[in-house]
């Protein structure tokens, strides 16, 4: 814990007897001693700005510990690894919550330091699990009970404004039962990651217009039968490239009754209706009349407004749901976004829609088998406590049988950036130490990240793909044999700028340049680790109806799978590099590379593996 890049993070948990309080009564006395829980240095992009508004209200999420969670990690491991007699047998939600849950004495001291700000069991929401509990309260109780001072801080690049504190504490009596409290020092953003910064710099919704000759082009694709990659695939992406590429072409889903496919959207996104019938109609006339469930998460939108329409929702559901089609599709829209406006005292989200929006899957029931994500952050912007949290999340999911697939990140092994003299890839414990910049959640060992290629023949990695290493997790057992391979051959090479022991991602890739998609009534073409997500999400749920259709049960965490069997059922890319961090960051390579991890997939191998 000592060497994250947080230097002052949870580590230096220090008494100090709190500003000259009165102490009328001993219990009040215990519940003045502060101690801090954590304290971070200020965020690389943020400037402080005035005190929040004290009859502003705030959703806080406090986070009771998971004292069996090793044993959740146990049973997630067994039921992944397909040498295991207990493979696929994976828990019901029921299972999980108890696994989950705390403590009797966390639950009793997190009730008391409540009830003495006033707060009842009428005022909270708690998970199944218990694990989580919700309140509702004023920045100033929330500042009182987490002895901290609010602030309004803006995000200089993108003009956002959340309200947070770069510490808080907690009364002795419940610092050991509470594993965070949020929003309090979360300052990361989960951005989409759409590689829009990198190559269409002018445009500024990332959507770069289709040209005459472009148009020409898609025109001439006719859906053929024959399975060999059209040439114009190096250039221009569709639905039958990646059906000729990856194999799923003539493959016709068998369990759509029972199988399905999430897309989750943050940030106010949602997919629009027309614009996914016109891209039907483009590229799968048969799928024109279909669509998918919207569920809206604590009000997420769907104004169905062709001119709101969010390019990253809509790339998702177009290539997710067009290429398992006709498997059935959900996308959850979440709530949350900045700008928090400052002069207002109505209650207001809590600008943290990433938790919300995992309380809410862990509470259903019935989970789609496959979940893409395509929204990421440094992960050093992310407080270590959340990122374990978060994480421990994604193994929930796991155990529950669900595969979470995320985007690894469009900067290569940081910012993108190969010239040392201007990359920001610096370290933000005050040091400013030149630094690879891992990424959350693909950093998260219990999902499955997906890095990007271009080209056809032969697919290449391509030149923004995040790759790298984390300084969170350290690598799981089941990346040891390839990853040790790939940091044996490379030697000495950028020692210093990465984690050697952290968990290595990306796991595997796909193409993720130039997709033509439709948005806001208009064709056009993006990129982006964003798009790679859904495409290879889009490959497991036609794996998962496989399974499904045969009455075995879905694939679940993958990685255990994709890094011993799977590895034949994957194309090892053997070039390309991914610069950043003022380097020419790492190249592909023969076998895993954090580029292009394992490689992209090959349907029909794996069809017969699974
Ligand atoms: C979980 O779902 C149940 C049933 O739909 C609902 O009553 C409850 O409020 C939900 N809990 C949370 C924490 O959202
Ligand atoms: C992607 O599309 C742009 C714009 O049409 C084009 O300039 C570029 O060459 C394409 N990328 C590749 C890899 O072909
Ligand atoms: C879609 O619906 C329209 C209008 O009902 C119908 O004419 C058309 O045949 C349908 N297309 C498909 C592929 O089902
Ligand atoms: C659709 O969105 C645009 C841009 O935000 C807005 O100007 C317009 O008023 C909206 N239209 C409707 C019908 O709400
Ligand atoms: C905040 O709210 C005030 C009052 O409703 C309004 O005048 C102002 O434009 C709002 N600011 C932003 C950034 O939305
Ligand atoms: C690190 O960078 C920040 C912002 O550029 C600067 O204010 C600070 O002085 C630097 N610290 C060191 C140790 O160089
Ligand atoms: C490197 O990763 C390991 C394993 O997660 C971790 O314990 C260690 O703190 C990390 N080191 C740095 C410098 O971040
Ligand atoms: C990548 O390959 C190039 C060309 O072979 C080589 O010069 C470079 O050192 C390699 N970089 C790494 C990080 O392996």
């Amino acid at each position: 814990m000592l060497n994250i890049p947080f230097a002052s993070l949870a580590v230096v948990l220090y008494l100090y007897a709190s500003l000259a309080r009165a102490a009328p009564n001993p219990a009040a006395f215990s519940a003045s001693l502060n101690i801090v829980k954590e304290s971070i240095n200020p965020p690389r992009g943020w400037v402080q700005g005035p005190p929040a508004p004290e009859h502003h209200t705030i959703k806080l999420s406090i986070a009771l510990p998971q004292p069996r969670f090793g044993e959740l990690e146990a049973h997630l491991q067994e039921v992944s690894d397909p040498a295991h007699a207990r493979y696929g047998q994976h828990l019901s939600k029921a299972d999980v919550d108890a696994l989950v849950t705390p403590h009797q004495d966390s639950l009793d001291s997190v009730d008391d330091w409540l009830a003495q700000h006033g707060l009842g069991d009428e005022d909270m929401v708690r998970s199944d699990g218990m694990d989580w509990v919700t309140i509702r309260v004023t920045i100033g109780t929330a500042e009182k009970m987490l002895d901290t001072k609010y602030h309004i801080w803006i995000h200089e690049e993108s003009g956002d404004v959340v309200v947070r504190t770069l510490s808080y504490s907690l009364p002795e009596s419940v610092h050991e039962h509470v594993e965070l409290v949020q929003p309090t020092t979360m300052f990361a953003r989960f951005k989409p990651e759409m590689a829009s910064l990198h190559y269409f710099p002018s445009v500024p919704d990332a959507l770069e217009p289709i040209t005459d000759s472009i148009a020409a082009v898609l025109g001439q694709q006719v859906p053929s039968s024959t399975t060999a990659v059209s040439p114009t695939c190096n250039s221009i992406i569709t639905l039958e490239c990646l059906q000729d590429l990856y194999g799923t072409k003539g493959y016709t889903p068998q369990a759509a009754d029972k199988n399905a496919l999430g897309i989750t959207g943050y940030l106010e996104q949602f997919a629009n209706l027309q614009d996914l019938k016109q891209f039907y109609a483009q590229q799968l006339p048969q799928a024109v009349n279909t669509s998918f469930t919207f569920v809206p998460v604590a009000g997420g939108e769907n104004s169905q407004n062709l001119s709101e329409a969010g390019i990253e929702a809509n790339l998702d559901t177009q290539y997710g749901l067009g290429l398992s089609f006709p498997t059935p599709g959900t996308f959850w829209s979440t709530a949350g976004r900045p700008p928090f406006n400052a002069t207002l005292t109505t209650p207001t989200d809590s600008n943290e829609p990433y938790n919300t929006w995992l309380d809410f899957v862990l509470n259903q029931t019935n989970l789609p088998q496959t979940i893409s994500t395509s929204y990421g952050d440094e992960e050093q912007s992310v407080p270590l406590s959340y990122a374990i949290r978060a994480c421990s999340s994604f193994a929930q999911l796991g155990a529950r049988g669900v595969s979470v697939i995320f985007s690894s990140g469009d900067g290569g092994v940081g910012d993108g950036d190969t010239d040392p003299a201007t990359t920001t890839c610096k370290t933000i414990d005050g040091q400013n130490k030149t630094t690879f910049l891992p990424f959350f959640p693909a950093s998260c060992p219990y999902v499955t990240a997906v890095g990007g290629t271009v080209n056809v023949a032969p697919e290449v990695g391509v030149f923004f793909s995040g790759g790298g290493f984390s300084n969170y997790f350290g690598r799981p057992a089941y990346q040891d044999s390839a990853v040790g391979t790939y940091l044996a051959n490379l030697g000495q090479t950028y020692a210093g700028l990465f984690n050697a022991s952290g968990r290595a991602y990306p796991d595997v890739s796909a193409q993720s340049m130039n997709f033509s998609i439709v948005s806001g009534g208009r064709n056009g073409l993006v990129s982006g680790t964003s798009a790679a997500a859904p495409t290879f999400a889009a490959i497991v749920s036609l794996l998962n109806d496989v399974r499904l259709a045969s009455n075995r049960s879905p694939l679940g965490f993958l990685n255990p799978f994709l890094y011993t069997q799977g590895v034949q059922g994957l194309t090892d890319i053997l070039t390309g590099n991914n610069p950043g961090c003022g380097t020419e960051g790492f190249n592909s390579s023969q076998g895993w590379d954090p580029v292009t991890g394992l490689g992209t997939p090959k349907f029909e191998v794996l069809k017969s593996l699974v």
